[in-house]
């Protein structure tokens, strides 16, 4: 079992470049399927693929030395227990160190239970965006809320090791956390989880067609990159760029 002392600080990572930079800064990196939306521009993350989500998981594993890797299992990738076992498996060649599935149906159930044994587990109740048609709170009403608890016990029987809340309410969120024994990570989920993930793109304020509430952007890395791509081209332009020093003699 995963013992929390401070706040576990994820981040998505998709490519080598970051998982590099960033290595040793959170305590994991999440390949996640949201590569689709903020790597490839999908409108969703129902179109990622096993091969690409295996590319980009090989990727960050090459650049992270220190943070550990979870790589996120696209939509139907283990619509079966056979499949949940073998994909997880693929994911391990290339060097990730656990593997998260969306939803908690009981395919996924099962798959889980075998999987984690091989490798540790994270498992995603609340908004799953696999599985629904629209971004929005999940478990507002009394009903919705018992369900997503009782999934997230389900997911924590069959042998999770994490569970990611996302976008539930506060409350709610908190009391999963009370009531699991393993680590819950929040992502518009309030201050209570035992965890947070942001993505990316959205805390580095590099993407932002989703304007979401619960994000916070720690940086503007849009403004900062226009503005460096836009001095290189005025140098070029204004042939300041490349100087005497930049060229082989
Ligand atoms: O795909 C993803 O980035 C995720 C996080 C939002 C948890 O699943």
């Amino acid at each position: 079992m995963i013992i929390v002392s401070e706040p576990l600080a994820l981040v998505t990572c998709y490519d080598y470049a970051f998982a590099k930079a960033l290595d040793g800064v959170p305590d994991y990196f999440l390949v996640g399927d949201s590569v689709g939306m903020v790597v490839y521009g999908d409108l969703d993350t129902k179109h990622v693929s096993l091969e690409t989500m295996l590319l980009h998981t090989q990727a960050v594993c090459r650049g992270a030395k220190i943070t550990p890797v979870i790589a996120d299992m696209p939509i139907h990738s283990y619509d079966s227990v056979e499949e949940a076992e073998q994909n997880a498996k693929k994911f391990k060649d290339v060097g990730a160190y656990a593997v998260k599935m969306e939803g908690a149906t009981p395919a996924t159930l099962k798959a889980v239970s075998k999987v984690w044994r091989t490798m540790p587990v994270m498992g995603h109740v609340g908004l799953t965006p696999q599985w629904l048609e629209k971004y929005e709170v999940q478990g507002r009403d009394p009903q919705a809320a018992e369900s997503i608890l009782k999934d997230a016990r389900a997911l924590e029987k069959a042998g999770c090791d994490w569970i990611v809340l996302e976008c539930i309410p506060t409350g709610l969120a908190k009391k999963i956390t009370e009531s699991l024994e393993i680590p819950t990570i929040g992502i518009g989920a309030g201050p209570h989880c035992s965890g947070q993930v942001l993505v990316l793109p959205d805390l580095l304020g590099l993407y932002t067609d989703l304007d979401a509430k619960f994000v916070k952007r720690f940086a503007d890395l849009k403004g900062q990159s226009r503005s460096a791509v836009e001095s290189f081209v005025r140098d070029v332009r204004k042939k300041k760029f490349p100087e005497e020093k930049h060229g082989f003699r």
